[in-house]
Formats: structure tokens, C-alpha cells, sequence
């Protein structure tokens, strides 16, 4: 059993210096201002919001990202998430879900007990799919009332959805208005391929593609003349960021809702895009200086795969030292993290806006020794915060002032 998961809250009050390691570390002021950014971003435009809660799974981020129930929809992407959020609806904070993956067949009979404590909406991005709604109502002893869907639009990502000049987008438009078993509720896309975008601009014009892929979408079901009205979502985290650059009126008919994940954390990723700064990641990992190898000047951490998650990106290795960015983890196993020497542009830009105590081709034996603990960067905070299982979340001066424990499992 996981010490923290025990004895998390008997840290509370500890600097985390204090802390058995490795161990996942939430600041609370940086979570709070990234948050805050968003929320009066969306408040200014005037649309809707719909939080991801993928990324640190807890009830106290959720409640944070909605403005404790300004905003009322989620998306999550497993059920474990959707369970774990009905303290929230219970609360009156949350009045809806939408269940983020393409609507599986061992999904649906939980979903279906879900949708008795909030509105479920479904993921569709097949017939199949609709087939497979069909078939389910026909089984149920309960009078069917269709699930409301999203038809997920690939606007680039392929990964799901359909793009909009496929030719099944107009058959699943169809099939879903002619099925008792469903109903359009709205169209959804997620640029996941923003995540390469390294200026603002670049952001924007993805942004852009976004609500042209799901207006087009839309206009097949909302032409003026009819009285319909439709949900398009749009969004991922480094599209989010730059939400203010949306330009013009929607057509008539349609309500736009942003969607986010992994903004309230951010990570290395998210840094690489330059759309935010290194200050703004409000996850780090401490690991134990476990070993020093001056023969190849490397040190050995004891934050491995499963405490960091083989995610890279644009910042070399797989995490980074925070007060000495020139170490990353360069190597790993389960247990193992290997901290070496790397440079890269990004690296350079890091130690511009952290500070770094490192001097040019550090030699390890002067950079740590035994014992000493180091605070990582970690690239990808969704992956990462999934193999922890408490938070320690400190104040500005790192103290833990609280513990959280995020939901677990699918
Ligand atoms: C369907 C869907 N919507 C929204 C998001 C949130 O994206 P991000 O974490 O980039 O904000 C994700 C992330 O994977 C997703 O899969």
C-alpha cells in the first residue's frame, strides 16, 4: 500500500522538504491563478464552459475550474471521474457530463445508472454507435429517452471523429435525427495537434479551425429558419489560452462552449508552446538523490517511469530539474531516474525565467550529493498525476497546507 495514500495528511503543516518521496506536488496559488485566468477569459467573451477534470481527477480542482458552480457542465474521460464528481452535483455544483470517449458497450449500462444523478451526454462518432444505443434501448425495461450526443468532429487530431467533409457525417446526422434512441445535443472537436503550436498566432489560427469545423458542421441541423438550438465545443488547453483572439458572431442558433483540461496544471508541453510561462506549472515531482556517478556524470533520483510517465516533448529527457534545468532525467526504469547533463533552446529559456544555480558543464558531484531531494518538471501532467495517489498541495513558501486524493481507476 502506498505510504501517502495512509498517511498523506499527517504531512500537513511540513515543509516539503519533509516529505517521503517520490511525491507529486500541487501548488495551490498557481492552480488558483490558472484558473482564475480562464474563468474571467470566458466571463469577458461571454460563452459557455465545460472543465475537462481528466487531469487531477480530485474534487477540489473540479469545484476550482467551474468557479465553484459559475459553470455547470463537465466532460470527463472515464467513469471513475464522473463517480468521483457527484459529491459536486450533490452539492448543486455540477448539472451535467459529457462522457469525453466515442460511447462504448460496457460504458453505457453505468452511464445509464449515472444518468439518474446528472444528465449524461454521449460521444458519438459512428452509426455503429447509434446501432448500438438502438439495441441497448430495445434490451431496457425502462421507456427509452434518447441519450443527447455530441458528434465529435476531427479537425485535425485524427483521432476521434469524423472530419467534416466526410461523407458518413451527413448519414450519422441522419441516422441520429431518425433514431428514438438519440438526439443531437451539439458537435464537439478537440485540437489535440495544438500542442505543437509555438507562438500565439499559431494557436489562434488552430483556435480558428476549430469553430469552423463545428459551425460547418452544425449549419446541416441549424439553418436560420428552423427554431434548433446547438451546442459547438471547441477547445484544448493551448487553444484555450488564447480563447480571447475568437473573432466574429456565430450563426444563429448556436451557443459556443470552450473546453480545457490540463490548464489548471500545465507541464513541460504546455511550456514549450510559449503560451505559457515555466512559473505556471503547478506540478512537480520530489524524488531522493539516491546515487551521484562522477565516472559519467550522472545522478540516480528515485522518481522512475511510474512516478514520471515516459512522456517527452520539446524539453529534453522526461523531466527537469527545477532549480537546475541543464539536469533533466535523461534515462529511466519503474523505479529509476537517471538525471543528466542536456541543453537545448528550451532549457535556455527555463533558466531565463526560473533561475538556475547550475554553471556550464556542471560535473554532478557539484551539483548533488546523497540525500539531497530535488523538485522535477514533469512533460505531461494528465499522464503523471494518473500514478499518484495523494497530492500534497503546498502555499507559496512550499508548506503542505492540504492533501488531496484523486479518484482512481476507469
Ligand atoms: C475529448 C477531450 N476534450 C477535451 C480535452 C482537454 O484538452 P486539454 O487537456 O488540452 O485542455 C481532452 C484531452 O485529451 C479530450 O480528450
Amino acid at each position: 500500500m502506498d505510504h501517502s495514500l495512509q498517511d498523506h495528511a499527517s504531512y500537513i503543516g511540513r515543509p516539503v522538504s519533509e516529505l517521503p518521496t517520490p511525491a507529486l506536488i500541487l501548488s495551490k496559488p498557481v492552480l488558483e491563478r490558472n484558473t482564475q485566468i480562464l474563468l474571467e477569459d470566458v466571463k469577458q467573451l461571454g460563452i459557455e464552459f465545460r472543465p475537462h477534470i481528466k487531469t487531477l481527477k480530485c474534487t477540489e480542482v473540479t469545484r476550482m475550474m467551474l468557479g465553484d458552480g459559475l459553470h455547470r457542465r463537465i466532460v470527463a474521460s472515464t467513469l471513475a471521474e464522473i463517480r468521483g464528481s457527484l459529491d459536486l452535483v450533490k452539492e448543486g455544483k455540477i448539472d451535467e457530463c459529457l462522457y469525453g470517449l466515442p460511447i462504448s458497450a460496457s460504458a453505457l449500462p453505468f452511464l445509464e445508472t449515472l444518468n439518474k444523478s446528472l444528465k449524461i451526454i454521449l460521444m458519438v462518432d459512428s452509426e455503429q454507435q447509434i446501432d448500438l444505443l438502438e439495441a441497448y434501448a430495445a434490451k431496457s425495461s425502462s421507456p427509452v429517452v434518447p441519450w443527447p450526443v455530441f458528434i465529435k468532429i476531427d479537425v485535425g487530431s485524427q483521432r476521434a471523429g469524423m472530419t467534416t467533409h466526410s461523407p458518413c457525417l451527413p448519414r450519422l446526422i441522419q441516422r441520429i435525427e431518425s433514431s428514438s434512441a438519440a438526439t443531437v445535443y451539439g458537435f464537439y472537436c478537440h485540437a489535440g495537434h495544438s500542442y505543437a503550436c509555438r507562438t500565439e498566432d499559431a494557436a489562434a489560427a488552430v483556435l480558428q479551425t476549430e469553430v469552423e469545423g463545428v459551425v460547418e458542421a452544425a449549419k446541416v441541423l441549424v439553418d436560420g429558419k428552423n427554431d434548433r438550438r446547438i451546442v459547438v465545443s471547441v477547445g484544448s488547453t493551448p487553444t484555450a489560452h488564447v480563447v480571447k483572439r475568437l473573432q466574429g458572431a456565430l450563426p444563429e442558433g448556436m451557443e459556443l462552449e470552450l473546453h480545457a483540461g490540463n490548464y489548471p496544471a500545465n507541464d513541460l508541453q504546455q511550456v514549450a508552446t510559449s503560451l505559457v510561462e515555466p512559473t505556471q506549472q503547478a506540478v512537480r515531482i520530489l524524488a531522493d538523490v539516491c546515487s551521484v556517478y562522477p565516472d559519467r556524470n550522472e545522478a540516480l533520483v528515485n522518481a522512475g517511469t511510474i512516478a514520471l510517465s515516459k512522456e517527452t516533448g520539446e524539453f529534453p529527457g522526461f523531466a527537469v530539474v527545477v532549480d537546475r534545468p541543464q539536469w533533466s532525467v535523461v534515462r529511466m526504469a519503474q523505479e529509476h531516474g537517471i538525471l543528466g547533463w542536456t541543453e537545448s533552446d528550451q532549457t535556455s529559456r527555463l533558466i531565463e525565467k526560473t533561475g538556475s544555480k547550475s554553471s556550464d558543464g556542471e560535473k554532478v558531484e557539484a551539483a548533488f550529493v546523497v540525500g539531497d531531494k530535488v523538485l522535477l518538471y514533469i512533460q505531461h501532467a494528465c499522464i503523471t498525476a494518473a500514478m499518484h495517489y495523494a497530492y500534497y498541495v503546498v502555499d507559496e513558501q512550499d508548506i503542505v497546507r492540504e492533501t488531496w486524493v484523486p479518484w482512481k481507476g476507469w
